[in-house]
């Protein structure tokens, strides 16, 4: 038989879905792996997007198999620094859903206010964009001096670009339509001097807050809040993942604690929902109620 005989010959059926089943397990296996070595859990993460990110950065280390990349990231941590930083999903960016801002603003900061002193956790604040957006608004409030905010991440590194504060000079002009928009009340510009590596925002607004990696999936509770923002974060994970996050926020909310979701998530389905009466079910804003 020649080569163009063989090539041209249709694959036997089912070859396609035994390709696919080996693909699984051998996700399974690196996914054990990277919770074995680094402690870091992904394996309850949504299966398609989880897959699209390993092949990218199987792609980019000049691999050619899930097992390759399994091999490479076990013995290489630089590697799994790598890849952490294409499974963890860092898009932010400042007063993001003005209308978010606007009705935390509105509905949250009253609520806030009858209280002498309040804690805010910002669960999954990457870079820091959202965590000084809503130190801005408390200041802006006249809350921040009596809040203290904990902002995690499972990702050290993204903790530690949001510490520096520093940002994007050529998103400023978008982040200041979005501070209008979410109804700032000063010049946007006052938050920040423009220098050579970017915006750098006034150190003052993190002076009350605690920045520390927490893995949603891994780690307990830490303290009891009044507000909890984790947004753009749970879309990424498993229904299973999705309500243990769930599970953990109710038992870290105070009772009238609010908890604030991303546009694209919501409490509906979650064991947890009845639990809760809707702020504003348009900007996912939820009351623990019981
Ligand atoms: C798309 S960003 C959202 C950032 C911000 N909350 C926002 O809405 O702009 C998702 C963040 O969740 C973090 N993340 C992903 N899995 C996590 C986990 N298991 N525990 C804590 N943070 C996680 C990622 O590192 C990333 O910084």
């Amino acid at each position: 038989m020649n080569r163009a005989e063989v090539v041209s010959e249709p694959p036997p059926a089912g070859d396609d879905q035994e390709d696919e089943d080996l693909e699984r397990i051998e996700i399974r296996l690196l996914l054990e792996g990277i919770y074995s070595r680094y402690g870091f859990d992904f394996r309850d993460y949504a299966p398609a997007s989880l897959k699209r990110r390993l092949w990218r950065r199987i792609d980019a280390e000049g691999l050619t198999s899930v097992s390759g990349l399994q091999e490479k990231v076990l013995h290489d941590s630089a590697c799994m620094e790598r890849l952490l930083l294409d499974l963890s999903i860092n898009v932010t960016a400042m007063f993001r859903d003005p209308s978010f801002y606007a009705a935390l603003r509105e509905k949250v900061v009253p609520l806030l206010r009858t209280y002498p002193f309040t804690r805010i956790w910002n669960a999954g604040c990457s870079t820091g964009e959202e965590v000084y957006s809503i130190a801005m608004l408390l200041r802006e409030e006249g809350l921040y001096d009596r809040t203290r905010i904990y902002a995690t991440d499972i990702n050290d590194s993204v903790i530690e670009r949001a510490r520096h504060g520093v940002f994007p000079l050529d998103k400023m002009r978008e982040y200041t339509q979005n501070y209008i928009n979410a109804g700032g009340k000063r010049a946007f510009s006052e938050y920040y001097v423009a220098g050579y590596d970017g915006a750098q925002f006034q150190h003052s607004l993190v002076e009350n807050v605690v920045f520390a990696q927490h893995n949603l999936a891994s780690d307990g509770s830490f303290n009891e809040f009044n507000t909890i923002v984790c947004r753009n974060v749970m879309i990424y994970f498993d229904r299973p993942l999705q309500d243990r996050v769930h599970e953990l926020f109710y038992e870290s909310l105070a009772m009238f604690g609010v908890l604030a979701l991303g546009h694209k998530e919501s409490l509906k389905f979650s064991p947890y929902e009845r639990c809760y009466e809707v702020l504003d079910g348009q900007e996912k804003l939820y009351r623990k109620v019981r």
